[in-house]
């Protein structure tokens, strides 16, 4: 059972500057919350109650302005500063501790998830013994991004980072699971090309050991990596559209923590309190 989760909500967001100097990415909104609250809420739906954020050097303090220590939302959230960024795997080397003898979750900070069988997804995922699993997501672009080759048992049969040839056009989403050779396993790596350390790097060690699993968000559902100033847009225009014809909100933290039952009535006042007088807070008050 994984019941740790990591956050990478690090790196200095150069392709967002100007927007980025002041503020980390991740506090900046999409549509009408923050997009940290994103992949929070994704960790949440998966059951995950123990969180690490790993964030900016000097930027701590932001992030406890909104998210002050989990217990708000009936969770345990811990912060780390990276001091400078190296790559996704030194999530686990920032976080042996935070991860300690257990399996762990890894979910970058501007990624987005959204579709009717995710919790299902999720559920299914942290029940891992040992491994590591990956969630792929059919893209037009995927040599933008990781990309994994497939067999048709619907093994991996091949991992690239950012190809330059098109082999495939599985993306590999910023969402992961482990056990916890995880720690050692990065530990190993070598910077790239890029002088970083590279998750690709990592899941291939897991599939050297035949190890690795694929886990599919099909064309019901939708993966979005807000890395530009246009991906954030979308993604806003995406959850806007969705909430004001539902009239139910993506990623209302409160909301998930409730039908968790890790928070009742009180602590909603207690949110709605804080947020003071918007929307958000009004959606909140019709939870109860
Ligand atoms: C990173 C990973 C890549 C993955 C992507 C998902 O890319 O290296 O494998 O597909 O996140 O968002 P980067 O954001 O470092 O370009």
């Amino acid at each position: 059972m994984i019941r740790k989760g990591i956050i990478l909500a690090g790196g200095m967001g150069t392709r967002m500057s100007p927007l980025t100097k002041a503020v980390n990415k991740q506090l900046l909104p999409i549509y009408d919350k923050p997009l940290i609250f994103y992949p929070l809420s994704v960790l949440m739906l998966a059951g995950i109650k123990d969180i690490l954020i790993i964030v900016n050097r000097g930027q701590l303090s932001q992030f406890k302005k909104i998210l002050p220590n989990g217990r708000n939302l009936g969770i345990e959230i811990k912060f780390i500063e990276q001091k400078k960024p190296k790559g996704l795997p030194d999530a686990f080397i920032i976080g042996e501790r935070f991860i300690g003898k257990e399996n762990v979750a890894l979910i970058l900070g501007d990624n987005f998830f959204y579709g009717q069988s995710l919790t299902k997804n999720l559920k299914d995922c942290v029940k891992l013994k040992n491994g590591a699993k990956v969630f792929l997501h059919p893209v037009k672009n995927p040599n933008l991004y990781g990309v994994a080759k497939i067999n048709k048992q619907k093994k991996i049969i091949s991992l690239i980072e950012k190809p330059k040839k098109t082999i495939s056009n599985l993306a590999v989403t910023g969402l992961y699971f482990f056990d916890n050779k995880v720690i050692k396993f990065s530990k190993s790596l070598k910077p790239s090309k890029r002088n970083e350390l590279e998750i690709i790097d990592l899941l291939k060690k897991y599939k050297k050991i035949n190890k690795l699993k694929a886990e599919f968000i099909g064309r019901g559902g939708s993966w979005l990596d807000t890395g530009s100033i246009d991906d954030f847009y979308n993604t806003s225009f995406f959850v806007s559209a969705i909430e004001n014809r539902q009239g139910l909100k993506i990623a209302c933290i409160e909301e998930i923590a409730l039908k968790n039952k890790w928070i009742n009535k009180k602590q909603i006042l207690n949110a709605i309190n804080f947020y003071g007088n918007c929307n958000y807070s009004k959606y909140l008050r019709k939870l109860i």
